[in-house]
């Protein structure tokens, strides 16, 4: 039986400023979702946050780029936005970029990931969920998850790992995408993605000789779309998501976990225009407060049966990631403390909007040729 997980998510009004969301938005995807689930629409689905971003995630029978679950978020986002409005959260219906549906969320603001596949005996999947950072900050561990045998003990001591997996890269300036296969090309991969405002990440698919899978059908998603879609100009951080599925010729759960032992640096943070540390945390502690952060992530861990998800578990929440969250404290104080200068701030052409244009115009007349 082939399912689908729709993972669409959307910043629609924070609470408060651009920390958190307000349960009433909560509420609200809750009710149209399990009006989904009662009217047969969907099988299962989960209302679930990170930060001020509402994350829904579907489970249904309509493939990919399905018009009917894509008008399904729209109309649930939409409804969400009058309530944040009525609140006056900050910035009510901020991924609502349009007013007309036409049939599906991408480029409209909102963010998808989504897989399409035959359920295994045993179906494990995480859904990752990023506030306050970009697509491209999925790049450093997915290379990990699924090519560094110093993360995935699997790639060396599980035989079906090991005709290695092929990365579909976006480049989201020049709309155009390339596939590079691990191990064989790992130095072109990385020197792409280490270029990760530019070069991200979408699919992650098996090897063409993989024993289990179908090496057309990707394994992990990450919601790039938004970006690539509006890019040439301004660009939101666009806070992303990614389904990730694990075990049985693919990586172990816990390797899949494992990268976020290191709270590595992504661009996001405050105004989306800072370099921070990536911090695990648990669902409670997903609320950016530090300087609009630091930067954050929660794993959202299911098993999927033919009619439901059982999940999600709050994979963070364990001190074994108490020493990343540390770290990332740590760093974060490190960097602040260098205020408005670079590399803690973005150069210019990364920042998520700057006012610089307008301080220059202010200056031009006492600016002199040297
Ligand atoms: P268990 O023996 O706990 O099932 O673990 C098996 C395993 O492969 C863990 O990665
Ligand atoms: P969000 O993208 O999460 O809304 O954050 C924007 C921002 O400016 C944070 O300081
Ligand atoms: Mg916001
Ligand atoms: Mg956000
Ligand atoms: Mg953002």
């Amino acid at each position: 039986k082939q399912v689908t997980l729709s993972l669409i998510k959307a910043d629609i009004g924070g609470f408060p400023g651009h920390v958190g969301i307000h349960p009433n938005l909560i509420e609200i995807g809750e009710r149209e979702l399990m009006n989904a689930k009662k009217k047969g629409d969907i099988i299962d689905y989960r209302v679930m946050k990170v930060g001020d971003d509402l994350q829904l995630l579907f489970y249904h029978q309509h493939g990919n780029d399905s018009p009917l679950i894509h008008e399904l978020a729209w109309q649930t986002f939409k409804k969400a936005a009058k309530e944040a409005h009525r609140l006056r959260l900050y910035g009510a219906g901020q991924d609502l970029l349009t007013n007309a549906f036409s049939g599906n969320v991408k480029g409209m603001g909102p963010g998808v990931a989504e897989l399409t596949f035959s359920l295994r005996p045993s179906e494990p999947v995480v859904a990752f969920m990023m506030d306050k950072t970009e697509p491209g900050a999925f790049n450093l561990p997915l290379y990990r998850i699924f090519a560094d045998p110093f993360n995935t003990a699997g790639l060396v001591i599980d035989p079906s790992l090991q005709g290695g997996f092929v990365f579909e890269v976006w480049d989201i300036m020049k709309h155009t995408s390339v596939r590079l296969k691990t191990p064989e090309e790992s130095y072109q991969l990385l020197a792409l993605i280490g270029a990760k405002s530019r070069y991200v990440i979408k699919h992650v698919y098996p090897g063409p000789d993989h024993p289990k899978l179908n090496p057309e059908i990707p394994v992990a998603s990450v919601s790039t779309e938004k970006l690539s879609q509006i890019a040439g100009e301004y660009v939101g951080k666009d806070d992303p998501v990614a389904l990730i599925r694990c075990q049985s010729g693919l990586p172990a759960l816990g390797e899949v976990l494992e990268p976020f032992a290191l709270p590595y640096l992504v661009s996001g943070w405050m105004r989306g225009s800072h370099n921070g540390p990536i911090m695990p945390v648990s669902f409670d502690d997903a609320n950016c407060t530090r300087f609009d952060g630091p930067p954050r992530i929660v794993a959202a861990g299911f098993q999927i049966t033919e009619d439901q998800l059982v999940g999600p578990a709050d994979l963070f929440k364990d001190p074994a990631f108490d020493e990343a969250r540390k770290e990332a404290s740590k760093i974060a104080t490190y960097l602040r403390r260098q205020g408005p200068f670079e590399p803690h701030r973005l150069p210019l052409q990364d920042m998520e909007y700057t006012t610089l244009p307008q301080i220059l115009n202010h200056l031009k007349d006492r600016f002199t040729t040297l």
